[in-house]
């Protein structure tokens, strides 16, 4: 039997040797159930760090999540997900793909390829499917040698899910309640915190919520609520669960409860349908929000408009799964269509940020009748992840607006709503709002005066402006007339020489082109809009006065040779992304002439030969930070008019979204020498990666503004998502077929082949990079990084990278600006694999709370005795876990694995050595 299985796993270490070579993209964390602002689970990718069937999911800020999956073949059990030890082996990765609504991992399981895909659905056209804070996880598997096989599978979640572990690795959590239940056609589990306290977070994970974990009735499901390691060992031990649930409610943690769901397949050559769970996280109500007159809404989800209750709703997200899976695809099929026209590595950031976009909204209606009756009042609430955490922060709704705007406009409407709402009749602020609330999800209205009025005028006039002109709604314009004209009267006074005006990039210098020339876009905006709603003497006014700006700040703007644009005004060194004429583009305000964008774009051209490794900075008068924004490159990319220019900075932020020396999610903003996530948050998993849709929003058509139209954003009954969308429309392109990558081996013998193809295309990257004039040294980034797993020795970096956020703001004269209650670095930085050897000091520690060794420090097996796997854990350090050698639970012994390794290695050496001296002339680096 260990003979086998060794057999299976040196094979499984070739395939996942070839595959890693073909491969090109390595996000550092990969999303596996993203749905809402408090429903994010994330796979952390780290170079270095280990496979998602020896690694524990994390809530998108660093706390695990115990989620767990597994499968037994033959009487073999493998993991595909989690680091517990209580296995026989884990499946090995050779294959991960990123679509915009799915993670698929492909795998080997000893004789089994096994696909475990995670489908978190974007609907945008049909808001009771968005709203349902659910995804999907499901396995499918095939014989890859042609037998059958006896087949059960396995997963199981922790109350993790609902109240998170206490920071810094304190022990245990809240305690939590649970219940197994089912409907007639799906059973379910049920945990919440015992004390739910309404709108408060730990850690940002809420406290109201309540998890479940379903799978659709059928014969050969089991189900148990117990300890992780007794469900665990009962299945690995027989296959099956046993129907039963502990009776005595605990503590989130030691011991920690699980709450599985098991499906014995039988004997099977492969899966007729995969076999799917549904993993939620219910809030109920949303969101207080109150409005200008005093009141304090309940706001409730959206889909409680057609489900009464959540069993309602489970039930039919969990039937809904072959038709969900099939509008997923079709809607992947079309954005990546769209995307491959851009450039080849541009699906992949689309892929990467689509679902955590659609995340930070909450779609909330008041009340819900469960009758799928009257939608009026909807109101969409964003939380500001990663980032200040604000409640509707208008500068993340601006970056994040081309997703919305490509997907399905009437999301932005149903965000601006509340803010507009807010501030009508607002007194003595002529300017427009920040957020609607500093603390998600208390939308507690405007918070008064502040510095970034031109910012968050010109914002909120470019949105709503953007929001109607592809949507078609203009009710927003036409109720929140005068709250419109009264920011444009502003911005008229204002915009063109910017004074005491903090732009939300933390800059303060006074005469900023970038911030002058997105309120001049405002102004014209509101020509449009008063255009729109036949305020036509208003319409020819600031029609004029937007004229009238552009050209004035165009002579102010430029720089002495008339060559390019400056960052501020007068200031030859100045030097900035001017990424709000993106705005000028989307609205087609054409205020901005083609010539100073040819201009510009050759300017931008220059600039890029002297960019960081991972990019260009978007104002040098942050330049001693460093800093560079993946949203506001993308920006700069859609405005600039050579195809070369703009590949080049799509590129800079594929190559930081596919850095994976550091942790965390793909950062909006993120120092370009290191890689560095900047304030340690970076927006990572949050909105303003939406920015990442900006070229594709421009290909959005617009239409005829209907000022009296039905719209629910309000007070008329309508439904959403009219005029504009692209997720239900037919298309015959295919998919990018670049973008998903490749997963495809097909056996053994191709290996040679594989290795060679996968070394080419590698040494052809790094060569492409070298013509790019790609100034980087080689030790401090040779990403993108294949998958080493535990077949990389660990490797050093230095952990003290990040960039102190609050010394910038304080820098900058911002103190005032808005920050989330802190938690100290070692909060954040703790559950985060940021540095190897920490990483593996983490994890021991992690396991030591989880899984306390016995005294003597050794195990005692045997089937009556549950035993923790803390001992295997621990001896056998950072290795693969799958490498626990002479533990009783595994059979390949740490010096046969090793061994395999080394030979792999020493293959993989070979075969690169006859490509360099066959193939390709060493590559060359620009210095
Ligand atoms: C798998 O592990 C169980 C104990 O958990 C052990 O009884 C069994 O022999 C192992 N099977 C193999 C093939 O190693
Ligand atoms: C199961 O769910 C139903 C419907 O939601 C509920 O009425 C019932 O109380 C639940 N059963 C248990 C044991 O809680
Ligand atoms: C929201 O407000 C409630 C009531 O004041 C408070 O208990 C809760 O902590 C607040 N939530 C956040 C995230 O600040
Ligand atoms: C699980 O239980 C069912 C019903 O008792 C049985 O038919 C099946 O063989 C069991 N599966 C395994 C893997 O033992
Ligand atoms: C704009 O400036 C004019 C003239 O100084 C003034 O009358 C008007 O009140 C100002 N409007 C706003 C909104 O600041
Ligand atoms: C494994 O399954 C995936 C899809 O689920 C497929 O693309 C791949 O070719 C299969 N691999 C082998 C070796 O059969």
């Amino acid at each position: 039997m260990a003979t086998v299985l060794s057999i299976w796993i040196f094979i499984g270490l070739l395939f996942s040797s070839a595959v890693a070579a073909q491969r090109s993209f390595f996000p550092a964390a990969i999303p596996l159930a993203v749905r809402s602002p408090h429903f994010s689970v994330w796979y952390q990718n780290t170079a270095g760090g280990q496979p998602l069937p020896n690694s524990w999911p994390f809530f998108w800020n660093g706390p695990i999540i115990g989620w767990a999956g597994r499968i037994r073949v033959d009487e073999v059990t493998y993991s595909w997900m989690g680091d517990d030890g209580i296995w026989n082996s884990t499946a090995i990765v050779v294959d991960i793909q990123i679509t915009p609504t799915r993670s698929i991992f492909v795998m080997q399981a000893g004789p089994m390829n096994v696909t475990v895909t995670y489908l978190s659905p974007i609907e945008p056209s049909d808001w009771v499917n968005q709203s349902i804070p659910f995804s999907y996880v499901s396995v499918e598997a095939q014989s890859l040698d042609g037998a059958t096989h006896n087949v059960q599978m396995y997963s199981d979640i922790s109350s993790e899910l609902v109240t998170g572990i206490r920071p810094s690795g304190t022990q245990g959590g809240a305690a939590v309640r649970w219940q197994n239940n089912r409907t007639a056609q799906t059973l379910y589990h049920e945990t919440e915190p015992e004390t739910l306290q309404q709108y408060t977070e730990i850690s940002e994970q809420a406290q109201d919520g309540r998890g479940y974990y379903a799978m659709a009735l059928s014969p050969g499901l089991t189900w148990e609520i117990d300890t992780d390691v007794v469900c665990r060992h009962q299945f690995a031990n027989t296959g099956n669960l046993t129907n039963t649930q502990q009776a005595t409610f605990g503590p989130m943690g030691q011991p920690w409860y699980v709450f599985a769901i098991a499906m014995d397949l039988g004997t099977i050559q492969s899966t007729s349908s995969p076999v799917t769970w549904a993993i939620g996280y219910v809030r109920d109500p949303i969101a207080p929000y109150t409005t200008p007159s005093g009141v304090t809404e309940v706001r409730r989800p959206y889909w409680t408009t057609r489900y009464s209750d959540v069993s309602a709703l489970i039930d039919a997200f969990v039937a809904d799964y072959p038709a969900a899976h099939d509008r997923a695809l079709a809607l992947d099929e079309r954005i990546l269509a769209d995307a491959a026209k851009i450039s080849p590595q541009y699906g992949d950031l689309v892929s990467l940020v689509a679902r955590q976009v659609m995340s930070a909204l909450d779609i909330t209606v008041l009340g819900g009748s469960g009758n799928d009756g009257d939608v009026t009042d909807v109101k969409a609430f964003m939380k500001d992840i990663g980032s200040t955490l604000r409640v509707n922060p208008v500068e993340s709704m601006f970056a994040a607006f081309p997703t919305y705007l490509y997907l399905n406009a009437s999301l932005g409407g149903a965000l601006l709503a509340p803010l507009l709402q807010s501030q009508d009749n607002l007194v003595g602020q002529a300017y427009a709002a920040q957020d609607i609330g500093a603390n998600y999800p208390n939308a507690t209205g405007t918070r008064g005066a502040h510095q970034q009025g031109i910012e968050q005028s010109g914002n909120m006039l470019i949105m709503m402006y953007a929001h109607a002109r592809v949507s078609g709604d203009g009710s927003l314009l036409s109720r929140h007339y005068d709250t419109a004209k009264r920011w444009a009267d502003y911005l008229v006074n204002n915009t063109l020489t910017p004074l005491n005006q903090d732009s939300a990039d933390g800059l303060t210098n006074p005469n900023m082109t970038n911030l002058a020339i997105k309120g001049i876009i405002g102004v014209k905006a509101m020509a449009e809009i008063s255009r729109a709603t036949q305020h036509d003497s208003d319409a020819q006014q600031y029609d004029s006065r937007a004229t009238a700006l552009a050209g004035s700040w165009l002579s102010l703007a430029e720089s002495s040779d008339q060559q390019h644009l400056l960052g501020q005004y007068g200031d030859q060194s100045s030097s900035a992304m001017l990424y709000n004429i993106y705005a000028d583009l989307l609205l087609n305000t054409s205020l901005i002439s083609q010539d100073v964008l040819a201009k510009q774009t050759q300017y931008y051209n220059t600039l890029l030969q002297s960019a960081g490794p991972l990019g260009l900075y978007f104002d040098n008068a942050l330049s001693d930070l460093k800093l560079a924004s993946s949203a506001w490159s993308l920006f700069t990319a859609a405005t600039v008019m050579d195809d070369g220019v703009r590949n080049q900075l799509v590129q800079y932020a594929w190559d930081r979204a596919s850095f994976n020396k550091t942790g965390g999610q793909f950062p909006d903003v993120y120092d370009y020498t290191t890689g560095a996530i900047s304030d340690n948050r970076g927006g990572r998993a949050g909105p303003a990666l939406g920015a990442m849709f900006a070229p594709l929003a421009l290909t959005v058509p617009n239409t005829t503004i209907v000022v009296s139209g039905s719209s629910p954003l309000g007070d008329n009954p309508g439904s959403p998502g009219s005029g504009n969308n692209p997720g239900s429309a037919e298309s015959n392109d295919k998919p990018n077929i670049g973008a998903i990558v490749g997963g495809a081996v097909g056996g053994v013998v191709f290996l040679a082949i594989a290795l060679g193809a996968g070394f080419f295309f590698w040494r052809r990257r790094r060569q492409q990079r070298a013509r790019a004039a790609y100034h980087h040294k080689e030790d401090i980034l040779e990403h993108p990084q294949p998958y080493e797993y535990g077949l990389a020795s660990q490797r050093e970096y230095s952990p003290n990278r990040y960039v102190d956020a609050d010394t910038r703001r304080v820098e900058a004269g911002t103190t005032d600006h808005p920050t989330h209650p802190s938690l100290s670095d070692a909060q954040y930085a703790s559950p985060y694999p940021i540095v190897g050897s920490s990483k593996a000091r983490e994890r021991a520690r992690e396991m030591e709370q989880r899984y306390p060794m016995s005294p003597s420090g050794s195990a005692e097996p045997g089937p009556t005795t549950p035993r923790t796997p803390s001992s295997e854990v621990m001896s056998s350090g950072t290795e693969s876990s799958s490498a626990t050698g002479g533990s009783g639970v595994n059979t390949v012994s740490t010096t046969d694995l090793l061994g395999l390794r080394a030979e792999v290695e020493n293959l993989r050496r070979v075969m690169q050595g006859i490509r360099e001296e066959r193939l390709d002339p060493p590559p060359q680096y620009g210095n």
